[in-house]
């Protein structure tokens, strides 16, 4: 963390301690209002983390226990397991080579048990959003996008988020926008939803001793909203120096044998938050790397058919063919804002030895 955000962030510790609203601090509702303008939606609720978010949209929205909701192939698991505990039933579709849920294949999983779509700007990449909203508008389904990728990618019409009738976010600490620990919210222009949901996040009721309805607990604590708050200040320089990153990666590993490269497929919509790059070679690339002292990732080593929590459904590469390449070949190179010149020329360097051998 640099000094100035450093110490920055040392005040408004100072500034929670000396008020003492651990939780429903005036920092937690400057932090929703605030991000709430900036995705251009009425209503931000702050709750414990996305998953959470998942959850708490999807049983407020009325979801049912054999409900069906049609999720990617590839993602992070919660989209599928937010709906499996309750008792809805994940449909998955196969992404595209983005890495995207495929909007081609989302009709033929349509099915009268079909509530939901939750589509997923995986990687900050965004999905084609008013085509996907025609799309559910013509079946009369619901859309939950998935943002926990994607804080603020824009396309020309609105930003993520701003388009499903909630988004989701995640401020899980390595994310775009991320706090100290879990933290993630939900955004909506429904007043009436997003009410609900804040009741649903603190024991069914906004006032302590009322209880509505049966709830749960899930709260941002003051802490994480005033990190966020703060770090709101910096989230453009950040995301501007993301893109300048992967622009500066691209530039100098494009036209390397079978090595694919990732996509701004809506011109500046993407906010990389993970720079993946895909290789037939993926592992021995990956091993080279780490040998060379450089950390890579895997987003995702399965996808989640293929998982064990989903593996009793019997799915097999060839339903899922491009999840199943994805999982093969993807890999996430080092980059974060701040990434010293010297280290990024360091990774080019070896990305480009390992295709000499
Ligand atoms: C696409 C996606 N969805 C949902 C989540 C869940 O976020 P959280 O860890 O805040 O529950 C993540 C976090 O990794 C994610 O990447």
């Amino acid at each position: 963390m640099n000094d100035p955000l450093r110490q920055a962030l040392e005040e408004v510790y100072k500034e929670v301690l000396n008020d003492s609203y651990f939780l429903f601090g005036r920092q937690m509702y400057a932090f929703e209002a605030a991000f709430a303008a900036k995705t251009g939606v009425s209503h931000c609720v702050a709750v414990g983390n996305c998953t959470d978010a998942l959850f708490i949209t999807l049983k407020m929205m009325g979801i049912q226990p054999g409900d069906e909701v049609i999720v990617p192939a590839m993602t992070w698991i919660s989209d599928a397991a937010a709906v499996s505990q309750l008792g809805a039933i994940p449909v998955f579709v196969d992404v595209d080579d983005q890495g995207l849920i495929d909007l081609n294949l989302i009709e033929a999983a349509i099915s009268p048990k079909t509530k939901f779509i939750i589509p997923v700007h995986l990687y900050g990449q965004m999905v084609d959003m008013p085509k996907l909203m025609f799309l559910a508008q013509q079946h009369s389904l619901f859309v939950i996008e998935d943002c926990a990728q994607s804080h603020f990618a824009t396309l020309a019409t609105g930003k993520a988020g701003s388009f499903g009738h909630a988004g989701v976010f995640s401020f899980y600490p390595s994310k775009n926008l991320g706090a100290l620990g879990d933290g993630g919210c939900i955004s909506t222009n429904n007043k009436t939803l997003a009410l609900a949901c804040r009741k649903f996040a603190n024991h069914g009721g906004i006032d302590k001793d009322s209880h509505e309805f049966v709830g749960l607990n899930s709260r941002m604590d003051t802490i994480q909203a005033a990190v966020l708050l703060e770090k709101l200040n910096h989230i453009d320089q950040w995301t501007n120096e993301r893109r300048r990153l992967a622009t500066y990666y691209t530039n100098a590993l494009d036209g390397l044998k079978e090595f694919r490269l990732p996509k701004d497929i809506h011109d500046n919509s993407h906010v990389f938050h993970i720079y993946e790059v895909r290789s037939k070679r993926r592992n021995s690339l990956k091993s080279f790397l780490e040998e060379k002292g450089i950390q890579t990732q895997v987003h995702y080593p399965k996808a989640i058919p293929f998982t064990n929590a989903y593996r009793h459904l019997g799915s097999e590469e060839a339903d899922f063919p491009k999840a199943y390449q994805h999982q093969e070949e993807t890999l996430s190179l080092p980059l974060y804002p701040g990434m010293p010149k010297a280290h990024r020329d360091y990774v080019i360097e070896q990305v480009k030895a390992f295709h000499t051998l």
